[in-house]
């Protein structure tokens, strides 16, 4: 007899149509997009979805919400053809999904400090949910390129409070630079015991360094190019790593295996390496 753990496998490898119950329009390119799922409920923080949009293409999204109100939710930044249609859907309108795929944060540490760029926001939402069930309230940096683009800078403040902080880069709001910067300062005023990251991948190779250097274990959140999502195909590695299966979440020891490509160099879509430039 097939075991549960099989069929629930095989359940999330399954293509479902979802519809669109509702939107939220987070920032001028960003939208977050809520739909009904059994699979996506039961996802961890720091999981993604393979999102397909027909006539379009299939591409990788993290669970940006698990469970609120029965609703599972990602958020989507428009960067290119396939994320511009979902920035621009509407509710009633569906999509395809399958997963949840990867693995997922580890809650580690008492005293733990995350750092999001950008849309990496999206992934470590639920991670602070987690943490709060725990009662343990981690240190936020938001970070973003400008004021009006700090993703769920509401909820993250209601979860927070004094906890959250800001960092954009032109200074319209909070400390003015880089939100690694800003994580390098406060890592020398406190004694963080872990620390998570996800965005813009210049970013998490400066906080892994300034984790290194501090002796500070970390968490971060990787992109490659994802493809097929079950680490048949070979198009996200990474080192010795698939970051569709292996990830997308690395810890310390995963990065310094990688660190000769990590924040400088990837495959595109073809698989010709590139350098990594934001
Ligand atoms: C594990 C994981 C989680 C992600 N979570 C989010 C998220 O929560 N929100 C979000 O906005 N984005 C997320 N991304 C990035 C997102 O998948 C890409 O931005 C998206 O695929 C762009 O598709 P496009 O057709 O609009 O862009 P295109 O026009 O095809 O290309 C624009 C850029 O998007 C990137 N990209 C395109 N296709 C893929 C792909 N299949 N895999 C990875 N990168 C790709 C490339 O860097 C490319 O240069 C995630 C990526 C990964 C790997
Ligand atoms: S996307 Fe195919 S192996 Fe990772």
């Amino acid at each position: 007899m097939r075991s549960r753990r099989w069929l629930d496998l095989h359940r999330n490898d399954r293509i479902r149509t979802v519809e669109i119950r509702k939107i939220n329009r987070e920032a001028i390119d960003i939208t977050t997009l809520y739909f009904e799922d059994e699979s996506v409920r039961e996802g961890k923080p720091g999981q993604y979805i393979m999102v397909w949009v027909l006539g379009d293409d299939e591409v990788p999204m993290s669970i940006s919400g698990i469970d609120k109100d029965g609703l599972s939710s990602i958020t989507v930044r428009n960067v290119g053809i396939t994320s511009e249609t979902l920035d621009a859907m509407q509710p009633g309108d569906r999509v395809g999904i399958r997963g949840p795929y990867g693995n997922s944060y580890e809650l580690n540490g008492q005293n733990p400090l995350i750092v999001a760029g950008g849309s990496g926001a999206a992934s470590l939402l639920p991670l602070v949910e987690a943490f709060l069930e725990k009662n343990v309230k981690p240190t936020f940096i938001l970070g973003g390129r400008s004021a009006d683009q700090l993703l769920f800078e509401d909820e993250l403040l209601e979860l927070l409070g004094e906890k959250l902080v800001v960092s954009t880069d032109d200074g319209s709001l909070g400390f003015n630079g880089y939100a690694s910067g800003y994580a390098a300062l406060l890592m020398d005023e406190n004694e963080f015991d872990h620390v998570y990251t996800c965005g813009p991948e210049l970013m998490m190779a400066k906080v892994f360094q300034e984790t290194e250097r501090r002796g500070i274990p970390i968490q971060a959140s990787l992109e490659r190019h994802v493809k097929c999502a079950v680490g048949l195909c070979g198009n996200c590695l990474i080192g010795p790593y698939r970051v569709c299966k292996d990830g997308p979440v690395f810890n310390t020891e995963m990065l310094v295996e990688v660190r000769k490509e990590f924040g400088i160099s990837r495959m595109d879509a073809s698989g010709k390496l590139i350098r990594v430039n934001h």
